[in-house]
């Protein structure tokens, strides 16, 4: 799939991971759609800089993902700049520990709210548009989805729920529209942060020996988007060899 005119909707993206991946896509030819929930001044430098390289290339819609009856408008505000929609990059996410005696059904509707519901239902609306483009969906999950992260029942609850969602939207919503994700290892630190021991724990058991770059990522989320042209209901990990590590 070429890239040039073409639109892409990536959530959570006025910073970190979702940042990197909107200049990576901006950067191959792709028009870009930032949402953003509360980031107002990172996703507007971020639209700023882009559109100062190429006109008109970038577009802001803002949204909380917990309010599901809003979700429709986020797509049809993001079909509406362009009169197109290629590609919906599930990439917003909450990540916090709830050890199980301290589990609230706050957390529970947060984490799950965020990882699992909104996705699902963004990709119900964006379906048609995406049908007609014969476009893609790349979703975000975690090695945590297959192998639970201690403390973190929830979220590695959710992400595995996300695993589920993008094979089962494969089945659903093919043959026009494929689905894929990308699971990342230690790219970017929590930024509530982690102790050091933590840290060096973690990248001891990855076979690179280092930590990843959100560069790798983004660059994964671009060949399931544009390369990809016969994968669908695929997991592609990036994690440096860190989940074979037993
Ligand atoms: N960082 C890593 O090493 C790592 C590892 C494994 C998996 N991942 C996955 O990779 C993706 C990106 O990771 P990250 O660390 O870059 O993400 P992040 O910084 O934790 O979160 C990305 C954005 O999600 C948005 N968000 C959170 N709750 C929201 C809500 N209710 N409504 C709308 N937006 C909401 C926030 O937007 P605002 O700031 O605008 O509010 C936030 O900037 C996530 O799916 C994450 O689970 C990351």
């Amino acid at each position: 799939m070429s890239s040039s005119n073409r639109v892409i909707l990536i959530t959570g993206a006025a910073h970190r991971i979702g940042a990197t991946t909107a200049k990576t896509l901006h950067a191959v030819g792709y028009n870009i759609v930032l949402h953003y929930r509360s980031s107002s001044s990172g996703a507007e430098a971020l639209a700023d800089e882009l559109n100062s390289h190429r006109e008109n290339s970038v577009a802001l819609v803002q949204g909380d993902l917990h309010l599901t009856e809003r979700l429709p408008q986020i797509i049809e505000g993001a079909h509406s700049v362009w009169g197109r929609l290629d590609g919906l990059i599930n990439n917003a996410s909450t990540f916090y520990p709830t050890p199980l005696d301290e589990i609230t059904e706050a957390h529970w509707d947060d984490l799950i709210g965020t990882n699992l519901k909104a996705p699902l239902f963004l990709t119900k609306a964006a379906a048609p548009y995406l049908k007609e483009s014969q476009g893609s969906v790349v979703s975000i999950v975690d090695i945590h989805a297959e192998r639970p992260l201690r403390e973190h029942p929830v979220y590695s609850i959710a992400k595995a729920g996300l695993v589920m969602m993008t094979k089962s939207m494969a089945a659903e919503l093919g043959p026009e529209i494929r689905v894929n994700a990308v699971a990342p290892g230690a790219i970017l630190w929590p930024e509530n942060d982690m102790d050091d021991n933590t840290k060096t724990r973690i990248l001891d058991r990855t076979f690179l020996k280092r930590q990843g770059e959100a560069q790798n990522i983004a660059d994964a989320v671009l060949f399931l988007l544009r390369d990809a042209h016969y994968t669908t209901g695929h997991i592609l990990t990036v994690d440096g060899g860190r989940s074979l590590n037993s």
